[in-house]
């Protein structure tokens, strides 16, 4: 262990970490491309691109250039009552790129506050505009954040159940996986005709933190169409699955129901720095536009719209919009069909998925939990073949940045044919 390593052990409190089982931090000094490069010299492929933030590479040169140039000019500066070039280009391209009627961006730090944005926008949207409707419905296996309102739509789990008693109520629908649908719909549709639902949140196709569960455009489709037909408000989490990640752009740009908000964080800013946003159309701003002060969102962060995590979204929405980056993502969704063929009758592959860049699997080991030992085990065997995966419970998962190289995802292949082939069956 190095030095950083060995310091971090007496002072850092890790996410998602139990200390103390998992007591050392691999210290990451250089990033380049699709690697992490540690203290001793050691470099990890990033499969996961560092817990789905990294879109084009780490220390991406234009992206670092932009962030320096914007630093020397104006760092930061207050966002309530004052504005600046960076904010209003990047509401004005990211409104030009998103599906739906997106009208306005309202600008957070990360995920988890942009859910919290998007839940209070809804239930006061209904507050404001006279109508008594306060229930969310959110998906079941939901993961929509950390903060205490993004746990309180996310399925009651693991994750929050020391926080259990502290949580607003919502109802769960079952999602939509294949031959669940007309379940979902009609549990929806029976929800939503009583009548006092404020909105509906998912992540739309893929509900990333429970484990990859992936399900069709077609479903997705109708349970935001039911949603309209009862004129709930639809919150798209896109935090995840925003920026290509689908093999669209955003992934409700599979369907043709726009939603009324969408929340997005993770690749805005191409892996650089946190941010969250919150896009709403142009009627619920609406019943927020008004003389009555008490009508006004009370939301905002010390860091809202921060200019330089501004330049560095805008410097990642040139990278990803450019031709080379959509061809990258099309090649890794080729790759990653190519390689599902060759392992799709393991015997230990259960339920393999694709959507987009993002490849998953379930490892039959006869552990399932968050919490299984099997996850440990892969977690370490690929961390030894110096690449990053961090499998959810027995699932098993690939999404990398798009700079990855055909022989980069050729590596991360090969381990998982040799962790399935060789290594599962020899170790107990
Ligand atoms: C779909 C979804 N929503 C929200 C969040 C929370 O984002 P953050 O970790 O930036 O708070 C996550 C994080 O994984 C997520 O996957």
């Amino acid at each position: 262990m190095g030095n950083i390593s060995a310091r971090d052990r007496n002072v850092v409190w890790h996410p998602y970490t139990p200390m103390k089982l998992w007591p050392d931090a691999i210290a990451i000094t250089r990033g380049s491309g699709a690697w992490l490069i540690d203290e001793k010299g050691d470099r990890y492929l990033d499969a996961i691109s560092s817990w789905w933030v990294n879109l084009h590479g780490h220390s991406h040169p234009y992206i670092a250039k932009r962030i320096a140039a914007q630093l020397t000019t104006l760092e930061h500066c207050i966002f309530a009552g004052f504005t600046h070039e960076p904010a209003v280009q990047l509401a004005e391209r990211l409104l030009q790129v998103l599906p739906g009627d997106m009208a306005r961006i309202f600008y957070s730090d990360n995920g988890s506050t942009a859910v919290e944005v998007a839940i209070k926008m809804a239930v006061q949207y209904w507050a404001n505009t006279g109508q008594p409707k306060k229930r969310i419905v959110a998906l079941e296996n939901a993961y929509h954040g950390d903060t205490f309102g993004a746990m309180a739509v996310s399925a009651r789990s693991t994750f929050n159940a020391s926080f259990a008693d502290y949580l607003f109520d919502v109802s769960f629908i079952p999602t939509p996986t294949p031959g669940e649908e007309q379940k979902s719909i009609a549990a929806l549709e029976a929800i939503l005709a009583k009548g006092d639902v404020a909105a509906f949140i998912a992540e739309p196709l893929i509900q990333g933190s429970a484990g990859m569960i992936m399900y069709s455009p077609d479903a997705l489709e109708q349970l935001f169409a039911t949603c309209r037909r009862h004129n709930t408000l639809i919150i798209a989490d896109e935090v995840m699955t925003g920026f290509g990640r689908t093999g669209t752009l955003f992934a409700c740009e599979h369907i043709t129901t726009g939603p009324d908000i969408i929340c997005l964080s993770k690749g805005l800013t191409g892996g650089f720095f946190p941010m969250g946003v919150t896009a709403t159309t142009q009627q619920i701003f609406d019943a927020f536009y008004d003389d009555d002060k008490s009508k006004m969102l009370y939301h905002g962060h010390s860091y809202t719209a921060n200019a330089t995590i501004c330049a560095a979204a805008l410097a990642s929405l040139d990278l990803l919009l450019a031709d080379e980056c959509h061809q990258s993502r099309e090649r890794i969704i080729r790759a990653h069909q190519q390689f599902a063929a060759t392992i799709s009758d393991h015997k230990v592959v259960t339920n393999l998925r694709q959507t987009g860049t993002i490849l998953a699997m379930d490892i039959n080991s006869g552990e399932n939990s968050y919490h299984s030992s099997i996850r440990d085990r892969m977690y370490r065997f690929f961390l030894g073949k110096k690449i990053l995966l961090r499998p959810l419970g027995n699932i098993l998962y690939i999404l990398p940045p798009y700079c990855i190289t055909d022989s980069e995802l050729e590596k991360t292949y090969a381990a998982i044919r040799e962790f399935l082939d060789n290594e599962l069956a020899t170790q107990g």
